[in-house]
């Protein structure tokens, strides 16, 4: 299927929502989801490890993280900016280049193969 290029609808039960089947979501792949108001970038690896993070790179200015290149730099596992090739740590939101920037990251995990993320603070 075709990576979805809008916010996906999402359902809500307790802090947590579901956001789409772990299916919808390619491997190395993110996809953005609006949750209570806030654009999140969940990337799904191809081992099935999931993030989340805003979807806002502060550098641009624009809601484009889910389209980045996940990879990994130095071992740590990063979304490149798909503007001015920032990269960002999925696991601390920090911005390798700039550390003095740092993303909101979620909670996020697959059940029953839904994936559901947290947007509450965690
Ligand atoms: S996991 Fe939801 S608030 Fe911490």
């Amino acid at each position: 299927m075709i990576p979805h290029p809008h916010p996906i609808a999402s359902v809500t039960s307790g802090g947590w929502t579901r956001v789409c089947a772990l299916d919808d979501i390619w491997p190395d792949m993110g996809v953005c989801a609006l949750v209570d108001g806030q654009q999140i970038a969940v990337f799904r690896l191809a081992d099935d490890r999931l993030f989340a993070i805003a979807n806002h790179d502060p550098h641009s200015g624009a809601n484009v993280l889910s389209r980045g290149i996940v990879g990994d730099l130095g071992g740590e596992v990063v979304v490149a900016s798909p503007i001015y090739k920032h990269h960002y740590s999925l696991n601390t939101g920090i911005c390798l280049e700039d550390d003095t920037t740092v993303l909101t990251t979620f909670p996020v995990q697959a059940r029953d193969g839904q994936v559901w993320l947290c947007a509450g603070q965690g």
